[in-house]
């Protein structure tokens, strides 16, 4: 390390270190409170440092999300709706990378410097909350697409994640205890009803500027939301492109069945600086609305489904 770099890191330490500290999400040790979320040392550093010197390119589109509620389906098929005349059905990266090699995150590989991508390839995505997005963001004419999705998958999709990633064991981190920190809103990026607010009243307030798309609706309508994208993107498909069937051709190629079995989903790893070789298959578990039937009682389900009740009452989000 150099010395800038060691003294920057001191200073973050010193910030974080007096933040508030929960130990109960296990798999991730200690998390600290910052503006309102919750973070690992490690990344927090990192949000902190893209929040002062994180800067877009004046075209890029940055893609939103709470982890675990389908970041790398929104980066296939915006990357899609953009690229579609440049790449054809034999050529698009996609078949030979994970979406997260595709699009990275400002809060890993950009936290340093902001151009160690394919400029390119105008997409960057982050976790960061709304509230918390570097004002470089907020200040540009970027336009932000957020994908929110029923909390019950999201906890159980987390859940498991972070037992592989983390390697701590099942029984170590049993259901009721990951869902109980979830209903505290203790968990990596969360709480999750602040982190769909934010970007939900954001997406009223600024409709040119932040679009919001529910993962169930992409699942239920592809073509209607990839559409809706698309125009929102500056990117429009045309009448030709809409007979020819453009937008059902993207929903096939980013589907969940399409890509978990490329082989580079199948069999190949993804490797970021500072954090643990993960899988790719890792990111392509069932892709289903409704998996959470699986894990959770009903009453378990009314419960998380009450607080999100409360949470999002009167904000017209249900
Ligand atoms: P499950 O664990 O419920 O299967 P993220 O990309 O934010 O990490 O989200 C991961 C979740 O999105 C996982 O959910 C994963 O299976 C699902 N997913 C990944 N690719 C998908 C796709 N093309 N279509 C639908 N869901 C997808």
């Amino acid at each position: 390390k150099t010395n800038e770099s060691s003294n920057t890191n001191n200073k973050y330490e010193e910030i974080i270190s007096n933040l508030p500290q929960d130990n109960g999400w296990k798999p991730f040790g200690k998390l600290y409170n910052y503006q309102g979320f919750w973070y690992a040392p490690s990344l927090l550093q990192n949000v902190i440092s893209a929040q002062q010197s994180f800067t877009p390119q004046p075209k890029d589109f940055i893609l939103c999300s709470s982890p675990k509620s389908g970041t790398a389906w929104l980066k296939a098929l915006t990357f899609s709706i953009v690229s579609r005349n440049q790449v054809d059905d034999s050529t698009n990266p996609l078949l030979k990378k994970l979406p997260h090699e595709i699009v990275p995150f400002m809060e890993i590989e950009l936290a340093q410097n902001s151009s160690n991508r394919n400029l390119d390839i105008p997409f960057v995505a982050t976790h960061i909350p709304y509230t918390s997005m570097p004002k470089s963001i907020i200040d540009s004419d970027c336009k932000i697409i957020y994908i929110s999705r029923d909390p019950k998958d999201v906890l159980i999709s987390h859940w498991i994640f972070d037992i592989k990633v983390s390697g701590i064991g099942l029984e170590s981190f049993p259901l009721e205890e990951a869902l109980e920190q979830y209903c505290k809103g203790v968990y990596p990026f969360g709480p999750y009803w602040d982190h769909v607010l934010g970007f939900w009243k954001a997406s009223l307030e600024f409709p040119e500027k932040v679009l919001f798309v529910k993962y169930e609706d992409l699942k239920t309508d592809g073509p209607f939301h990839v559409t809706r994208m698309a125009k929102f993107m500056g990117h429009p498909f045309s009448v030709e492109e809409k007979q020819q069937g453009v937008p059902e051709k993207i929903v096939n190629m980013c589907s969940f069945e399409n890509l978990s079995s490329l082989e580079v989903n199948k069999n190949g790893k993804y490797n970021l600086p500072d954090l643990p070789t993960v899988e790719n298959k890792s990111f392509f578990r069932k892709g289903k609305a409704g998996d959470w039937k699986n894990h959770l009682t009903n009453e378990k389900a009314e419960k998380l489904d009450q607080i999100m009740k409360e949470k999002f009452s009167g904000s017209g989000l249900v």
